[in-house]
């Protein structure tokens, strides 16, 4: 066995999500089976401060050779820095990612991949002419969970799939203190479809748009509505129809992906064990069920028509039971269980080792339409976020 690749990352921002990512690169990729490829956290970035990049290090069981840099500039000069995962607001994702290519640094960025598709169709021509990889962190495409749904729907087991229902939803209500919270803030392109719809859509995708799907890829036909959040003006509830076609006895493919800021009730639900599957991938033979959260799901059920009924459970890898250590995220996880972000940085490690452009699970020409989409529910309920947010200059 060869010596594991060891990836070199740089990370953009120091909020949530850039913190739980930190902390799963930090555990041994053996735990999760994975030998090929290591983890080395070399740098983060703040866009405020030094000592506030300091602090995460310190917070995030980073290497104690990281560096701390006080601006997103400096990282990109660091030539250690292999890849950087941009972890800033959607709102800034096409800045901060051309800023990346353009310094000819490789990327994984975070779910939205950029506010609108003309953005996202400038980063991926400007990733493609400098030959670097670019690519959306829609982690739960990386999971073996998902990959146990797909291979499933490949094999047949439930038919053709005829009809997903995808839900995905937080219980924000009454959590915000002011309309600067980056959920709701339109500068920050805040709103549920771009957060959250996003799940809903990429589980959509997952079942119908399949590689190996004898069906043509056909674009869906897209219908939706969208409840506004009464302060902001940004989505707080959008619900969308996808119809895809396809030449089958029984007509097309149909869809549904709902998402609301208010409605969820996953935390009750699960922690009285009585959760229903917010995904059901439904054919003539039976169907695949999730069960919630839908960005991070631990649980799933195959019901066949024969009568077959298969339960599986996901759990999270890492240092397990008795390490004394907690990715912390949320404050929602077990003692020694990783967040999860260690699969798609798997991924995007040994895209780098067989110098593949884009993620294996998600390619980039996927997201361009999955952000055409959105484009096109925004524009339906005349949700715009403010110039400086939807441009394309920089
Ligand atoms: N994969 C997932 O499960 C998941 C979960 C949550 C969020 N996300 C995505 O990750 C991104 C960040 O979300 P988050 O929850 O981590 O947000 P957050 O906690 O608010 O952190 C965002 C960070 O971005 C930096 N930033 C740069 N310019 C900013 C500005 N103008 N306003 C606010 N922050 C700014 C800040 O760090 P510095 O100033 O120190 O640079 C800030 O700490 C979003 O695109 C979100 O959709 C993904």
């Amino acid at each position: 066995m060869k010596d594991p690749l060891k990836i070199r990352w740089g990370i953009l921002a120091t909020g949530g999500i850039a913190s739980a990512f930190a902390k799963d690169l930090s555990i041994d990729p053996r735990t999760r089976g994975v030998e090929d490829i290591e983890h080395e956290l070399i740098a983060v970035a703040s866009s405020t401060s030094k000592t506030k990049a300091t602090a995460f290090l310190q917070s995030c069981d980073a290497p104690s050779r990281a560096k701390a840099y006080g601006n997103y500039a400096d990282l990109l000069e660091d030539p250690e820095v292999d890849i950087v995962y941009i972890a800033t607001p959607h709102s800034h994702h096409y800045r901060n990612a051309m800023q990346c290519l353009r310094a000819g640094k490789n990327v994984l960025c975070e779910k939205a991949f950029t506010v609108n598709a003309l953005q996202a169709q400038i980063l991926v021509k400007e990733a493609r002419s400098r030959d670097l990889l670019l690519m959306e962190g829609m982690w739960t495409r990386y999971f073996p969970l998902s990959g146990y749904v797909r291979e499933n729907i490949s094999r047949g087991r439930i038919g053709d799939v005829d009809r997903v229902i995808a839900e995905h939803s937080l219980s924000y209500a009454g959590l915000f203190s002011d309309d600067k919270h980056i959920m709701i803030n339109p500068d920050l392109a805040g709103g549920i479809l771009l957060d959250g719809g996003i799940y809903s859509l990429t589980w959509v995708f997952q079942a119908l748009w399949r590689k190996d799907s004898h069906h043509p890829k056909q674009q869906p036909i897209v219908k939706s509505e969208m409840a506004k959040y009464g302060p902001t003006g940004v989505d707080g509830m959008t619900t969308v129809l996808l119809e895809f076609p396809r030449a089958s006895p029984f007509g097309n493919a149909h869809a549904v992906a709902a998402t609301s800021l208010g409605l969820s009730n996953d935390a009750v639900a699960i922690a009285n064990d009585v959760a229903v599957p917010c995904i059901r991938i439904q054919g003539q033979l039976g169907e695949i069920q999730i069960f919630p959260p839908a960005y991070r799901p631990t649980r799933t059920r195959i019901v066949l028509k024969d009568g077959t009924v298969e339960d599986k459970n996901w759990p999270q890898p890492g240092p397990g039971v008795g390490s004394g250590w907690f990715n912390g995220y949320g404050g929602v996880h077990s003692e020694g269980e990783g967040h999860g972000l260690f699969w798609e940085a798997d991924d995007a490690g040994r895209a780098l080792k067989e110098g593949r452009k884009e993620g294996s699970q998600l390619g980039l020409d996927e997201s361009v339409l999955i952000m055409e989409i959105m484009d096109e529910i925004r524009a339906a309920a005349g949700l715009r976020y403010p110039d400086a947010v939807e441009t394309t200059d920089l």
